[in-house]
């Protein structure tokens, strides 16, 4: 299988056994298919991958669009994914979304 362009990580929360788990998970239930269908609606040349604890709880859901390293704050919705997908079809980040 070919290196994919990008990767957009989508924190679900994992932390080191015994410490409370974070918040992203429970506000992205379905996200992981559903940004997987996105990507290959658009034929984008991009992996998902669910990731830990990104340390940005207070702005979660968090997601990072990587190589770009565009990270964005509460992606809580299918409309916020799109307005971040469309944003990297037309290679600006989501302004809406974007976590500074
Ligand atoms: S649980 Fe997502 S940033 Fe902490």
């Amino acid at each position: 299988m070919a290196i994919p362009e990008r990767q957009i990580l989508v924190c679900q929360s994992f932390r080191l056994k015994g410490d409370p788990k974070g918040v992203c998970h429970k506000k992205t239930d379905g996200f992981l298919q559903f940004i997987e269908e996105e990507i290959i609606d658009r034929g984008l040349d991009m992996h998902v991958v669910a990731t830990g604890c990104m340390k940005q709880c207070d702005a979660g859901p968090v997601m990072v669009v990587q190589p770009e390293n565009w990270w964005f704050q509460n992606v809580d919705s299918e409309a916020a994914i799109e307005a971040i997908l469309d944003g990297l079809e037309d290679g600006e980040p989501a302004a809406d979304y974007l976590l500074r």
